[in-house]
């Protein structure tokens, strides 16, 4: 899978903000020099987390926009410091102003938003955007008793901190936020305003976080999200493809693969990558039947692709995306009334920011962690088997919700609907495949 190579990602020129490394990311993005913007909307954008999974989709994303964006993360910025994310989104609300008073676009008014939500939000109502996907996401970790206020200070104070920020600076919010936030009683799919019963620390440090931002700022949107996997970062089909791979390669291991049904779980895609060309070499010199994997089938949610997600989020706070693929317009969107420039790229997609408040933004449908991972070795190929156990039998430290499916009615309101989680995961596979050949067995499913 890809990962983000460089500095501090920044598509505005010259306006790098550090120069630290991850050392194990190698990868395409993160170069800077894109064009500025070539809309009259959102004029610049500052991603927390932008190195995780959505925040790499956003990067991709506002890249091609030419929107100009800074992505943070730690080392450079920890959210936990209260100073240094103040100054980061005051810098953004800077170059933001710079540029609106350095060019005749016309700008989105978020005073429509703010209208639209009948709330008053004060601040000066700037044309900047903060996405907030900074988070501590190992949700197993997090309930290690050592790991507890860690997780509660990103998830909870880190927040409250960026939503300070923004509300200092009037800066919009957009705040990622988790199906965990609900205690899956329910057997239909979660609203935005059904209560929240957080069965875990994770779960419970996110709900914080949701708190903190309706508290804080009312120019918000909170989005809840699940079952996130894409192509930055590692997630539940590398882990599955990973296992699949390992078990077609040692078919005699007493060992049977186990694959966790969380992305924080999951294996290295370096890894999952030299399992599969092992796995490769070792279906040449044996003929029997690798080991099943075991994954959970008593867990429903709906697996979402990071791609689609960062595409909705982009939408729905009136930011430009260019030729959507994962979410579908429908007849309420409401287009931006500032039309794109010249100089605008080819088929940019701008709507009107949606009223602030609570959304749900899922790929379509729901399935167990069983049924994707059925889906996922079906379309690389590897003749390996997947068997069903419970939660219980997994016996991971934190409890998962049974059902998590969130409601996409709110989202349908404001004119958009992700495809399919099927479609996604296509998608998907097929950008995988052509990045990481050795994951896939030849003439699978997904030729
Ligand atoms: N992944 C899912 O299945 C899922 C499901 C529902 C909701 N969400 C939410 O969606 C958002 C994006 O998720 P994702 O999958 O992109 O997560 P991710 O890949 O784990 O990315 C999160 C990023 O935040 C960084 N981070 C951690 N602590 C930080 C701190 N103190 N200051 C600044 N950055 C920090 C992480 O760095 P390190 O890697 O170095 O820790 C990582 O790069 C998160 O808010 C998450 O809670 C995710």
């Amino acid at each position: 899978m890809q990962a983000l190579r460089g500095s501090v990602a920044t598509g505005a020129a010259g306006s790098a903000a550090g120069e630290t490394d991850k050392t194990d990311e190698t990868g395409e993005m993160g170069e800077t020099g894109v064009s500025r913007v070539s809309s009259g909307t959102v004029s610049h954008v500052l991603i927390t987390g932008g190195r995780g999974q959505l925040g790499g989709e956003l990067q991709r994303l506002l890249q091609r926009a030419g929107v100009p964006y800074e992505a943070l993360d730690l080392p450079e910025l920890d959210v936990t410091d209260e100073r240094a994310v103040r100054a980061a989104v005051q810098r953004v609300a800077e170059r933001a102003e710079k540029q609106r008073a350095a060019e005749t676009a016309v700008q989105v008014s978020w005073r429509a938003a703010e209208r639209a939500s009948g709330r008053s939000a004060g601040g000066s109502g700037g044309t900047a955007l903060v996405i907030h996907a900074a988070a501590f996401t190992a949700v197993d970790r997090a309930e290690d008793p050592a790991q507890r206020e860690l997780a509660t200070r990103v998830n909870a104070e880190g927040t409250r901190n960026v939503a300070r920020a923004c509300a200092a600076a009037g800066l919009p919010l957009v705040y990622v936020s988790t199906d965990f936030v609900f205690g899956g009683e329910k057997r239909v799919p979660y609203e935005v305003d059904d209560e929240p019963a957080p069965l875990s620390v994770y779960g419970a440090t996110k709900l914080a976080g949701e708190q903190a931002v309706r508290e804080i700022w009312p120019q918000h949107y909170i989005v809840r999200t699940a079952w996130v996997y894409g192509v930055y970062g590692r997630n539940f089909p590398g882990a599955i493809l990973g296992a699949a791979a390992a078990a077609g390669a040692a078919p005699d291991d007493a060992a049977v693969a186990r694959a966790s049904a969380e992305a924080d779980d999951a294996v290295a895609a370096a890894g999952a990558q030299a399992a599969a060309k092992a796995a490769k070499a070792s279906a040449q010199a044996t003929s029997r039947s690798p080991q099943p994997l075991r994954v959970v089938d008593d867990q429903v949610g709906c697996p979402t692709y990071a791609h689609d997600l960062a595409e909705a989020i982009l939408l729905l706070a009136g930011v430009p995306v260019v030729q959507p693929e994962g979410v579908q317009l429908l007849p309420q969107a409401a287009p931006a009334a500032a039309s794109p420039r010249a100089g605008a790229p080819e088929g940019a997609v701008v709507l009107t920011p949606a009223p602030f408040g609570t959304y749900h933004v899922t790929n379509g449908g729901s399935c167990s962690w069983y049924e994707f991972a059925r889906e996922i070795v079906g379309l690389a190929g590897w003749p390996v088997e997947v068997e069903p156990i419970s939660s219980a039998e997994l016996n991971r430290p934190a409890r998962r919700p049974a059902y998590s499916v969130l409601s996409p009615a709110k989202l349908r309101s404001v004119g958009l609907q992700l495809r399919p989680w099927q479609e996604a995961l296509r998608a998907f596979m097929a950008e995988l495949r052509a990045d990481s050949p050795d994951l896939f067995l030849p003439a699978s499913r997904n030729d």
